[in-house]
């Protein structure tokens, strides 16, 4: 199979306070009293031996379109406390992370109690480091007896989801700074306007047809690879958990994270990237929820039905998209243009080998955060992705997105020298 991973990830980039950041966990200069700074993770990225999620299987089935195993991924699993250390260190005063469903719940109705204690262990650690957690619900994975009754086609799902954020509010609620339901639950839409739903569709079909036989579940549906069909169960989770949230006495804003591409119009009609506009994030923003948490990455050149590729010369990233400072900012704006929520960035960075770049992508980035808050957006944090270099789902360890390297064989973290000057730019509080 050979997957075009530049097209692939084209143009996916692909996060009210009703509390504010503890006096302590802020050690911001001049910046907005609780603006976030802070840099981001996902569980099955960086854990490492996540065995009972969907992806594990995915991952494991012939064909597959994971080029390489997931593996020992960061070992955040046992080095949490590390990162968290680390992270403090820099000047950050927010840590996003995700809960693994699976951990939590390896089979439906089987919660574990090591599992939860795990997790309010990690949130511990953040707390103690001056760190407000930012908390993902499902960051792109769920257990895999979830995917093997039809993902969130199934209502059972749906229910079992919002029993599990409920769950979470009981064991750990009280340590949650805001959380977010489901990470970029909106990204087959931006990979169907990227023009490669259709070319992938034979290889994700064949990989979810191992996996239904692999497993004995003629139903597999993993979300993440499922598509757009999975929308309608995953918006009535989402407001399922949210109820299921308030129901266990959680406090804490309970939000959505979106993908989002900073685009612009080709050939000067802006009749296609309206429509894009309109289909990649209009539903999440009309559902409920206290904030929205903007993802963005890059952008591009947006026909009648499609983007329209890099042309020659385009400064590329790892990842094959245009390397693009100002998108964090183009998809604030296009959220604050339809909402009145508060909004996030919960994550935008770039995958390069060349450090100097992405000290030029956050500088960018930054001053564009800076001028959605001088025009009064309701913006309340930048958080960076990501922590630490790990595992970029279809493209394995190639893409380097981290301020700080993890060697693959001794997980020795080192950090780079964007790190340094981004820790500073939190501890400003901005350029300043
Ligand atoms: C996802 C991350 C991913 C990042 C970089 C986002 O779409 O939430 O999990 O690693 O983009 O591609």
């Amino acid at each position: 199979m050979e997957i075009d991973r530049r097209r692939l990830l084209a143009g996916t980039g692909a996060a009210i306070s009703l509390m504010a950041v503890d006096a302590a966990a802020t050690p911001l200069g001049k910046a907005r009293s609780g603006f976030l700074w802070g840099s981001s993770g996902a569980s099955y990225q960086i854990e490492g031996g996540n065995v009972a999620s969907d992806l594990w299987v995915l991952e494991h089935v012939k064909p597959t379109i994971f080029q390489t195993l997931s593996g020992d991924a960061c070992d955040t699993f046992n080095r949490f406390e590390e990162d968290i250390a680390l992270a403090a260190k820099l000047g950050f005063n927010c840590h996003r992370l995700s809960i693994e469903w699976s951990r939590v719940e390896p089979e439906r109705g089987q919660v574990s109690a090591a599992g939860l204690a795990y997790y309010r262990r990690v949130l511990e650690a953040c707390r103690k480091r001056g760190l407000a957690p930012v908390v993902t619900f499902s960051h792109f994975s769920v257990p895999r007896w979830v995917a093997a009754s039809g993902g969130f086609t199934d209502p059972a799902n749906v229910a079992a989801f919002a029993r599990y954020c409920g769950r979470l509010t009981e064991a750990m609620g009280d340590l949650i700074h805001i959380a977010a339901t489901f990470n970029e639950p909106n990204l087959a839409t931006v990979v169907r306007w990227g023009g490669l739903s259709e070319k992938y569709r034979p290889y994700i079909l064949a990989m979810q047809k191992a996996a239904a036989e692999a497993t004995a579940s003629p139903k597999w549906a993993s979300p993440l690879v499922s598509g757009e069909s999975q929308y309608a169960g995953i918006l009535e989770a989402h407001a399922a958990a949210i109820e299921s949230v308030r129901a266990a006495g959680g406090r804490f804003p309970v939000g959505i994270t979106l993908a989002i591409t900073a685009d612009r119009p080709a050939n000067g009609d802006a009749t296609g990237m309206n429509r894009k506009n309109a289909e990649m994030v209009d539903r999440w923003i009309a559902a409920p929820g206290d904030f929205i948490g903007v993802q963005a990455y890059t952008g591009s050149l947006v026909g009648a039905d499609a983007n329209v590729a890099p042309g020659p010369g385009e400064e590329l990233t790892q990842m094959g998209y245009a390397f693009m400072p100002e998108a964090a900012e183009g998809a604030v704006r296009l959220v604050a243009a339809r909402t009145k929520k508060p909004i996030y960035i919960t994550e935008n960075g770039v995958a390069t080998e060349d450090d100097s770049r992405r000290v030029a992508y956050i500088r960018g980035a930054v001053a564009g955060v800076e001028r959605c808050l001088a025009d009064g957006i309701d913006l309340r944090g930048y958080i960076h992705w990501s922590l630490l270099d790990n595992w970029e789902w279809m493209s394995g360890y190639g893409p380097k997105f981290g301020l700080v390297a993890v060697d693959r064989t001794s997980f020795k973290r080192t950090p780079k020298p964007s790190a340094r000057v981004f820790g500073e730019i939190a501890r400003r509080g901005g350029l300043g």
